[in-house]
Order: C-alpha cells, then structure tokens, then sequence
C-alpha cells in the first residue's frame, strides 16, 4: 500500500510535439492539476541558443557550442506562471521566446554531443517522478518508459497562429508569414536531424489540438493520467 501510494503521485509523464502544438500550455496546466513539477526542455535549449548568439558564436558551430554550454549555469525556477529562466543567473525567461532565439535553439539542438548531456539533466531534474516534462525527444529518448505519453499535432496554420499571438502579447511585432516561416523550418530540422528527431513514440497518444480548447486537451491529459493511477493501484 505504502509502495502504491508512492507510485500514485509519481508518475512521469512526457509531453511531446512539434512548435506551437499546445505542449507548455497543456504541460503546465497538467501539472498544476497534480501538483506535480513542470519541466519545459525546449527552455533549457533556448537559454543556451540565447547565450550562444550573445556570444558571438555560430549555431551550428558544434565543437564552440560545446564549449560554451559545458560551462553554462541554465536553471528553471518553477513558478505559479510557469518556469522562469535563469541564465548564469540572469532572468531571461522573455528573451529566449524571441524567434531569432528560436531558430538557434533549432540548430543547437540538432548538434549531438549536447543533446546527450541536455538528455543528463533533464532526467536529473526529474528527481523520482511527480513530473511533467516537455520537448520533443522525452517519449522517445530521455524517458522512453514514461507512464504516460502523449503527442500533440496542430495544423501549421493553427501552430502560427498561437506563436503570433504568444508574441504579440509579449510586446514583439513579427508578421504571421514570418512566423509560419520560422515554425516550419524549425519542425523541418527537428524532425530530420541525425539525432533524437522529433517523431511519436509507439506508445504515446497523439492529441490534434487543432480545433480543441485547452480545457479539452487538459482533461484528456488528465485522463489518461487517471486510467494509469488506476492500473498502478489494481496492479
Ligand atoms: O519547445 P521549444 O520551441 O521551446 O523548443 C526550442 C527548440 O529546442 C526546438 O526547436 C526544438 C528543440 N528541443 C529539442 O530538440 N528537444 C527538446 N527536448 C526540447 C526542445
């Protein structure tokens, strides 16, 4: 009973698709509905992708890159609104939504050596469970043996769209073309790099956010959590 109970508020759950598909809405959201920890991995990308830039270093500079992130001090702060990001201490959490930073955090990515220390820390940050984590390899690579996986789609229009408005309400001015531009180069190098490309894990459950609101994909989410605390307790 001790050993169920222990089970029961521990699940890892891995939240994975492409840009723009709902994963940091619906992530959180699921996570505050359980109390459990939210860990967005794309942030952790992106902090080093923002460094990278500010640098002066190329994105796609493999061997400079690794220099520079073995050093890197990135930590997520969780808060009521979601993760804040530190970068070397600094507060960057806004910054690194910027699309400049997005299209680095695609090329850092896609570079091999890092992902397998990234790979490292998000499992470390994971601690025993109790946690919702989102990116893109998390079903497939980093916690192939989550209890629950689930794969959101969005139609590349709909994907935009929610960035372009994400942005806006961050005081950024960029034009939906530009936007839509920007998310399908991005699911072009994140799911044909050599390494951990963006693809569904056999086992996840893939949600079209489409046409849905986040209520709906929350609860969905939420239910499949449930069927698994269920099978965890009878088991
Ligand atoms: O989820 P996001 O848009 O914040 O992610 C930023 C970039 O980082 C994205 O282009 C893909 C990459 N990423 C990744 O390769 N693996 C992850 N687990 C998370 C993000």
């Amino acid at each position: 009973m001790e050993q169920e109970n222990e089970k029961r508020q521990r699940l890892v759950i891995a939240v994975d698709g492409p840009a723009g598909a709902g994963k940091s809405t619906v992530a959180r959201r699921v996570a505050a509905a359980l109390n459990y920890l939210y860990i967005d991995t794309g942030a952790m990308y992106r902090a080093i992708a923002l460094a990278v830039l500010e640098e002066g270093v190329g994105p796609d500079d493999g061997a400079a890159v690794e220099r520079l992130a073995r050093g890197l001090d990135v930590e997520l702060v969780p808060s009521a609104a979601g993760n804040r990001v530190l970068l070397e201490g600094r507060d960057v959490t806004e910054r690194i939504r910027a699309p400049e930073v997005s299209a680095a955090a695609s090329q850092v990515a896609a570079l091999p050596r890092g992902r397998r220390r990234m790979g490292q820390l998000h499992r470390r940050s994971a601690g025993g469970g109790g946690v919702v984590m989102d990116g893109r390899d998390i079903g497939t690579v980093v916690f192939p043996d989550a209890d629950v996986k689930v794969f959101l789609t969005a139609s590349a229009e709909e994907r935009a769209r929610r960035r372009w408005l994400e942005l806006r309400a961050a005081g950024h001015a960029p034009s939906l073309d530009d936007i839509r531009a920007n998310i399908e180069s991005r699911d072009r190098l994140d799911s044909t790099r050599d390494v951990a490309p963006l693809r569904k894990a056999e086992d996840a459950v893939e949600i079209d956010t489409t046409d849905k609101t986040v209520d709906e994909v929350v609860d969905q989410v939420l239910e499949l959590v449930r069927k698994e605390l269920d099978s965890c307790s009878t088991e």
